[in-house]
């Protein structure tokens, strides 16, 4: 369980974020959908100790990241997949964190056979994998703990429609196993499939958060401005596609004639 409560970071007069206030249960995935500098970031790195905030509080498991005891064991996160050393190999890095987490070091095989890395891409340098490489080495980073809770930020930067896929699979069988996700993207397409929740942050505010299924239903009672050279037949052929549509006062205002 991740509980962010009031979370507000302001950097001289300019506030990143704005009061940001939401819950990751177990076993749903959470997807933090934003465009770029909405906050997203920010949000995570103060969740896990590397931003501090200026208002408010995180806590994960009801503990803040900072008071969690071998947390790697507990909180898998991946926030930059290309910060970690270029000159070392996958292997290499996945075996300093398996000892750093006091894990067997067959668990880095286990790891990434799961991201499908092969054993020539595991002893390649990170200076030489593409951002899908880096993107299932941190993945695979994250997981190596075998945490409750997985942070991970735009971790579908740089994935093919494969590899997204692949992602996605993941992250669900991990949700449905009792894991707890929160996963940040700016694309709608690559959350609204994976995710049971979405928290919608805009501008460093909240503007919108629930179960995905009831804030579709929300968006679909909204409307919609819409209008074209000839909107009687805009009108028609909406109606065709099954599209109610209402006209509106001064909307169908024809363009003046161009000059010939
Ligand atoms: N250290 C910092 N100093 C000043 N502004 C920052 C700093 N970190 C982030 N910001 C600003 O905060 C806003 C939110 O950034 P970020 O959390 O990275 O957004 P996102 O991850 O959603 O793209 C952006 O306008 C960004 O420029
Ligand atoms: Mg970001």
């Amino acid at each position: 369980m991740i509980e962010v409560q009031g979370l507000t970071r302001t950097y001289g007069d300019y506030t990143a974020i704005d009061d940001v206030s939401f819950t990751c249960k177990p076993g749903r995935v959470t997807g933090f959908l934003g465009p770029n500098g909405a906050g997203k970031t920010t949000t995570m790195r103060i969740m896990i100790g590397l931003t501090t905030a200026t208002r408010g509080e995180a806590t994960i498991g009801g503990y803040h990241y900072h008071d969690i005891v071998n947390p790697g064991r507990h909180v898998g996160v991946l926030l930059d997949a290309s910060a970690q050393h270029a000159g070392r190999t996958g292997q290499e890095i996945l075996r300093i964190g398996a000892r750093t987490m006091d894990l067997p070091s067959s668990r880095v095989d286990e790891m990434l056979a799961q991201v499908s890395l092969s054993e020539s891409e595991a002893k390649r340098k990170l200076r030489n994998y593409s951002l899908g490489m880096k993107q299932r080495l941190g993945i695979a980073h994250a997981l190596l703990g075998d945490p409750e809770v997985l942070i991970l930020d735009e971790p579908a930067n740089g994935l093919d429609p494969a590899g997204i896929r692949w992602m996605r699979d993941l992250l669900r069988d991990y949700a449905r196993r009792g894991g707890t996700v929160l996963l940040s993207s700016h694309l709608l397409h690559e959350v609204e499939l994976v995710a049971d929740e979405l928290i919608l942050i805009g501008h460093g505010k909240i503007v919108a958060q629930g179960d995905k299924e009831s804030l579709s239903a929300a968006d679909a009672k909204q409307s919609t401005l819409v209008t074209a050279h000839d909107n009687v037949q805009l009108a028609a052929a909406l109606a065709a596609e099954g599209l109610e549509s209402t006209p509106r006062a001064r909307a169908c205002a024809s363009l003046p004639a161009r000059r010939t």
